[in-house]
């Protein structure tokens, strides 16, 4: 039996998906803890690439139980719509189970989303407008719907309507935008309700019981460290908590049942939406490593912003998250590149130098990387299996990133298939 949780390390898109199919193959139940339909986690597996947004990545095995905890939020609508094209491509959805407490993504969520997102003007934060947002508000202000409603018609109308009326008069007074009308929302929910019922489960119980009866877990974590609501560049963040202390709350068990914990890194930084990027590259090799990665939002098809590898942050992450390794992704990428490098550390504006991560973006404005150098590498490196075939440099890069993030890597991606990894 082990329990282990596979999170990002830094702003998101680092191969996550990629990883857990891989440990997958090996696991009895992917657990989902928290985020919603703005994750995009992809799969590439049998010359199939498979675009995953709420549904664990589990799921392209089909003994495996994938489960939906407590701590996500639920687009009905978008969850279905998942479930119905995978089902085209064959998946079964019998071992999918989502848990009563999740709360439901709702149009005005959506609308709210996007209207706060305009109000904000040129500090927008870049959300997916999804509704993420604005439904861990509701959560939080303990006003929010849950599963258990939307799959009791009655419940669920009294309190959709009462909440409705609400929002409706925010989006009009506050935002000047469009009622939404609650009568067709309501039916058509309780029909999404009536198709989703049956996945309903406590994922807390289950998952409980797997790891008694000596089961392999996998905690499929989405988004990253530096998007967590408190340990991420707030506000320009999500609403959830991403790192690994979420898995447990998001779940519904207790610590103690976690063994490792394996944070994804890519072999540079990658951000998509506003906010802070300290190693951000805006010239040519920016645009090399943009385009050789492929580096386009799997969930808004948004250009995503490029940098050089930043261990400031990624060693952030291994002590917020307690990371029992890393996994370096996409060193493939790097390759034709002259120059590799990598940020060690920070220089404030009056030239002192700081190794950990600030807490607060005014602590963080001014402060330039420290890099150091690496020689780059020109061959294909996307066959190659053992470490020990790697080329030198790619060897010493890899070695460094050990020494400066104070985690070993246990595994690195050399391309984006199921298979092109190096496990050591
Ligand atoms: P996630 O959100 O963390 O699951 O990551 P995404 O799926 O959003 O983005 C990662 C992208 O990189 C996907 O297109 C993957 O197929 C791809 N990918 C993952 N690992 C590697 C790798 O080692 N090399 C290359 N070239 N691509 C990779
Ligand atoms: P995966 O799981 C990358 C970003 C958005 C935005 C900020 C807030 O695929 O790594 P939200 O819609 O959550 O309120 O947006 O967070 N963001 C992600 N960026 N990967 C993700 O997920 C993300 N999920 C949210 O771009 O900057
Ligand atoms: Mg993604």
């Amino acid at each position: 039996m082990s329990a282990n949780i596979v999170i990002g390390t830094q702003w998101g898109d680092e191969g996550k998906g990629k990883v857990i199919d891989i440990l997958a193959s090996r696991a009895d139940v992917v657990v989902r803890s928290q985020g919603g339909n703005n994750a995009g986690h992809t799969v590439a597996a049998n010359g199939e690439t498979y675009k995953l947004h709420l549904i664990p990545s589990g799921i392209l095995y089909k003994d495996t139980l994938c489960l939906i905890g407590a701590g996500v939020v639920m687009d009905p609508k978008d969850i279905l719509g998942e479930i119905a094209d995978l089902s085209a491509r064959g998946l079964s959805f019998d071992n999918l189970k989502i848990d009563p407490r999740a709360h439901i993504i709702m149009p005005w969520h959506i609308a709210l989303d996007g209207l706060s997102e305009k109000f904000r003007g040129n500090k927008d934060i870049g959300t997916t407008h999804r509704g993420i947002g604005p439904t861990y508000m509701d959560k939080y202000e303990r006003s929010g719907l849950r599963f258990y409603d939307l799959i009791h018609p009655d419940i669920f109308r009294e309190k959709a309507l009462s909440a409705g009326k609400l929002k409706n008069a925010i989006i009009t007074n506050v935002y000047g935008g469009e009622a939404l009308d609650l009568d067709a929302i309501i039916d058509e929910y309780i029909g999404y309700g009536k198709q989703l019922a049956k996945y309903c489960a406590d994922v807390s119980v289950l998952t409980y019981e797997a790891a008694k009866a000596g089961k392999t877990i996998l905690f499929e974590g989405a988004q990253a460290t530096l998007l967590d609501i408190d340990y991420g560049t707030y506000p320009y963040v999500t609403s959830s908590h991403p790192v690994s202390a979420g898995v447990c709350v998001g779940t519904g068990v207790g610590p103690k049942i976690i063994d490792d914990i394996y944070g994804v890194a890519k072999a540079y930084t990658t951000r998509v939406g506003k906010g802070p990027f300290p190693t951000e590259l805006d010239d040519e090799c920016g645009d090399y490593i943009r385009n050789n990665g492929h580096e386009f939002g799997t969930v808004t098809g948004r250009p995503r912003r490029t940098g050089w590898f930043d261990a400031v942050i990624v060693r952030h992450a291994v002590r917020v998250n307690g990371l029992s390794y890393l996994v370096i992704n996409k060193l493939d990428t790097l390759g034709g590149l002259d120059t590799l490098k990598v940020c060690v550390a920070y220089k404030r504006p009056d030239g002192t130098v700081i190794k950990d991560f600030p807490a607060t973006l005014e602590e963080l404005e001014g402060c330039t990387p420290v890099y150091e150098e690496f020689p780059g590498f020109t061959e294909d490196i996307s066959g190659i299996r053992r470490y020990e075939d790697l080329p030198e440099v790619c060897r010493s890069y890899i070695a460094r990133l050990e020494e400066l993030c104070e985690c070993p890597v246990k595994m690195i991606g050399v391309g984006p298939e199921r298979d092109q990894v190096i496990e050591r």
